[in-house]
């Protein structure tokens, strides 16, 4: 009798942690049909943005940037990219034209959490620091013709109101980012002061956002880049838009015609979104609340956060992992996205990587094939909804674009340079997001759109970007 009781107990657990997770599918459940409604409230939004500050939740920023690489820049230019858990600096000689990149270096540089939670001299000293370092190891290969002052691009990749290429104010911190005292402030300004502190003579000539900076790199090596889109820490997107479609502009029309705009995505909000009761609480007690409602379901960030979720859910409601909730399984953000992906793809028969993982960053030691199951079907579903979403968004600029449909005798290529941690490793994420853009477009269309991966592309973009606005002649004669 106590066998049968146990059967029948440990049945209706797995009927009622299979309900729940039936139910948090449906919950986030993205129809092609829905995908395509939230392409069209981004193209709403991107035009909202566009027409006025504070428009929109799409902050559509103007990037000044209105002339892209064109493969004539030239000379020795340091890059530096802060946005994630990591920073990087790069040194590259560019061979102006037809030279392409000649030799190029970097260093990368974690950033230690209390950092990115404490002061803004604290941050830029650190900073500083690490890259005169880097730049007391300039070999010869590496050349600046004497009297010369070093420059530097700087991709920074949190949103950032520019009044020039070369100086822009802090709107807000993003991705796990907090340090009050830098907001509403000039960021060229504080690394300059930083600069200072360390004794390094060096110009920030250009300020970037790391999506403006794929964009440019993306450019730099193929001429049909159009938009640059990054899935890592954070998400976000940036595109060529035409100068006259930018009301809110009031400056001169560049000369180009264009202008490229960091669009910050990851603030994108609509009620076509499938948010669950675990993104509530998720955004509720992020350091955040209310904002980046986007990025929270799309991005590395986020991913592993909103499975450890759902499970730690399912722990409490049916004693999944034993009877007690496993502590580790409380505390949030131990379940990264790096860890998530290597479950997701565990194909051994008996899902060994996922054992392991259960073990060894939840402490929950002897997980049954079943249990390991349920994981992986979760990964899935919360992959799957964020890949989505995201070719919902790339779908919403093709259209702003006007290039969301096949159009006879006009055969251009449109690229779409994609970059980030996320897309580059978490290789479910990034088939399921190319398989959506080509069932949204459909087959004909889907031929002349192109996603191409561009290894980081923003470090060399922003170096790219110093050349073209270097105080100097960073550039070769067309
Ligand atoms: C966040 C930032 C944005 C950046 C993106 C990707 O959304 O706000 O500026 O481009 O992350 O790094």
């Amino acid at each position: 009798a106590l066998v049968v009781r146990h059967r029948v107990r440990t049945s209706a657990k797995w009927a009622r942690a299979m309900a729940i997770i039936k139910d948090f599918e449906e919950r986030c459940g993205t129809p092609i049909g829905k995908l395509k409604q939230v392409a069209d409230a981004m193209t709403v939004e991107m035009h909202a943005g566009l027409a006025s500050e504070g428009g929109s939740k799409l902050k559509m920023l103007i990037s000044y940037v209105d002339n892209l690489p064109t493969g004539n820049e030239k000379g020795l230019f340091y890059a530096l990219d802060l946005g994630g858990t990591n920073f990087r600096v790069l040194r590259v000689q560019l061979g102006g034209k037809d030279g392409g990149i000649v030799s190029q270096e970097f260093a990368e540089v974690s950033i230690p959490q209390d950092l990115m939670v404490g002061t803004s001299d604290e941050l830029f000293d650190y900073i500083a620091a690490e890259l005169s370092k880097f730049v007391a190891q300039e070999g010869p290969e590496f050349q600046l013709p004497p009297g010369r002052q070093r420059e530097l691009g700087f991709t920074f990749s949190f949103p950032v109101m520019q009044s020039s290429i070369d100086s822009g104010t802090l709107i807000k911190w993003t991705k796990g980012f907090a340090i009050d005292d830098a907001v509403g402030q000039d960021v060229v300004a504080e690394l300059t002061r930083a600069l200072e502190r360390q004794g390094l003579d060096m110009r920030v000539s250009a300020l970037v956002n790391d999506t403006v900076g794929t964009l440019a790199g993306g450019r730099y090596s193929n001429k049909d880049v159009v938009a640059a889109v990054i899935l890592g820490t954070g998400t976000n997107a940036a595109y060529v838009e035409c100068a006259h479609a930018i009301p809110k502009w009031h400056g001169l029309l560049p000369k180009s015609g264009e202008m490229v705009i960091n669009m910050e995505w990851g603030n994108f909000r609509s009620s076509h979104l499938t948010l669950t009761e675990y993104d509530y609480s998720l955004d509720a007690e992020s350091l955040n609340p209310g904002e980046q409602v986007f990025e929270k379901i799309i991005s590395g960030m986020y991913l592993g956060e909103i499975v450890r979720r759902v499970l730690c859910r399912i722990a409490e409601e049916v004693s999944l992992f034993g009877d007690t909730v496993p502590p580790k399984l409380k505390v949030p953000f131990v379940l990264r996205t790096p860890h998530m992906s290597a479950m997701h793809h565990d194909t051994s028969s008996d899902l060994k990587v996922v054992g392991d993982k259960l073990r060894d960053i939840l402490e929950i030691p002897n997980s049954s094939l079943k249990e390991r199951k349920l994981v992986v079907q979760l990964c899935d579903i919360v992959a799957a909804r964020g890949a989505r979403l995201a070719a919902a968004g790339i779908l919403g600029i093709l259209k702003k674009l006007g290039r969301e449909t096949f159009k006879d005798g006009q055969n251009h290529r449109t690229v779409i340079a994609l970059d980030g941690g996320l897309y580059e490793h978490y290789t479910e994420y990034s088939k399921c997001l190319e398989s959506t853009i080509a069932e949204l477009l459909g087959e004909k269309v889907s031929e002349s759109i192109v996603i191409e991966h561009s290894n980081d592309g923003s470090g060399i973009g922003a170096a790219l970007l110093a050349a073209s606005h270097s105080q100097y002649l960073g550039v070769d004669e067309p």
